[in-house]
């Protein structure tokens, strides 16, 4: 996977901003293009559609292209009103790079197909540049719920119904809907089944990624496969719903290293976790509704690099501590967080 920059005619960015064509960007196995750094999207159940749209629409003004979306955020509508105006403005379909994603109440055969097109609709798109299976465990939720909350129709991951979903999302890129599918929340033993048997290989898997949890055995495996890793949480996410807090937890944007290094830059530790995670070779996709922070996060990724022994010292740091957890998906009791992930190598039996 190589990294580079493509111009983007006719789309000069606001004085404050960034030119899209210094941005880096990622090249595909299928040779698209896809900018090295995304905006997310989630509104951690407390930062409003209305929002995190005008957000976009600022990212978009100061030189971001790309956005990660999905249908359980409950803002696509917003957020493609925003996208609307965005292309109504003159940048081009084209110049974008729009992801959403299959939530896990959806997996069913015959939903695959008509969620796509919602968030097609929602979002006033004719196709989505990436389109992800969520999570790999069918269940359902309410938006906000705690940390207890299980849902009656959880089931773990069975290969056999995990490939007919599969399936379907094949099919969305035969009909012109989808250019690219990929695959969110995996483990090494899923994701070899998958590559198994896939007919279209996921192009992308997003991935929980920052300096306190870097993954190192996932990140090798994806990208020997010719898979690019998309980093979510890429600063630890420090806003996220409180079911995902456990006494436990790191803060990486407080790591005395981090913490160093962004005084030694002149940036806020944010811009280091950031440029770590696009050097690395992933694509980072922080949130932020906060146009400076939007924008510093932007610039991170576009000049003053870490040096080896700074990027060295980064992976010295990994406490190996994920945040995002998933404990509501857990579909029997007394089972742990854990058994989503595949801790011990192997598939956790149902
Ligand atoms: N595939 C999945 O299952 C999955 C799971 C989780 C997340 N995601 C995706 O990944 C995206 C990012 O994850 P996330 O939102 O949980 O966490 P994050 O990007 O690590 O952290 C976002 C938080 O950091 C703050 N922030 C952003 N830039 C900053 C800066 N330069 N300086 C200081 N603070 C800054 C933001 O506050 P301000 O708004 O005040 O700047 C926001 O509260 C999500 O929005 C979503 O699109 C995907």
């Amino acid at each position: 996977m190589t990294i580079s920059s493509i111009p983007v005619p006719g789309a000069a960015a606001m004085s404050d901003g960034l030119d899209p064509a210094d941005v880096p960007h990622r090249v595909l196995a299928s040779g698209a293009r896809m900018p090295a750094i995304g905006l997310g999207t989630f509104g951690s159940d407390h930062v409003t559609p209305k929002a995190v749209a005008a957000a976009v629409k600022g990212a978009a003004a100061v030189g971001y292209r790309h956005f990660d979306c999905a249908s359980v955020y409950g803002n696509e509508r917003e957020v493609g009103g925003a996208l609307r105006e965005i292309v109504a403005g003159g940048i081009p379909r084209e110049q974008l790079w729009i992801t959403s994603k299959l939530w896990n109440d959806k997996h069913g055969e015959a939903d695959v197909i008509p969620q796509c097109r919602q968030s097609l609709a929602d979002l006033g798109l004719d196709y989505l540049d990436t389109y992800l299976v969520h999570w790999p465990f069918p269940n359902f939720h309410p938006p906000g719920c705690t940390v207890e909350s299980r849902s009656a129709d959880a089931q773990p991951y069975i290969h056999e119904n995990y490939l007919r979903t599969w399936r379907q999302m094949e099919k969305l890129v035969e009909l012109g809907l989808v250019k690219h599918i990929g695959t969110s929340n995996m483990t090494i033993p899923k994701l070899r089944l998958l590559l198994r048997d896939a007919v279209v290989r996921p192009a992308v898997n997003e991935m929980e990624l920052h300096p306190h949890f870097q993954q190192p055995g996932l990140f090798q495996f994806v990208r020997d496969e010719g898979i690019e890793p998309i980093g979510f949480c890429p600063l630890g996410s420090p806003n996220r719903p409180e079911r995902d807090r456990t006494p436990e937890d790191t803060n990486p944007l407080e790591d005395p290293v981090i913490v160093a290094m962004a005084r030694a830059h002149r940036v806020h530790p944010a811009s280091i976790c950031i440029k770590w995670g696009a050097q690395r070779g992933q694509t980072p996709i922080p949130f932020s509704t906060n146009p400076a922070n939007y924008l510093a996060n932007l610039k991170a990724v576009s000049g003053d690099p870490l040096s080896d022994g700074e990027m060295q010292a980064i992976a010295g740091i990994d406490r190996n501590c994920r945040l995002i957890k998933g404990q509501v998906f857990l579909w029997k009791e007394g089972q742990s967080w854990e058994d989503l992930w595949d801790t011990d190598g192997v598939i956790t039996p149902p």
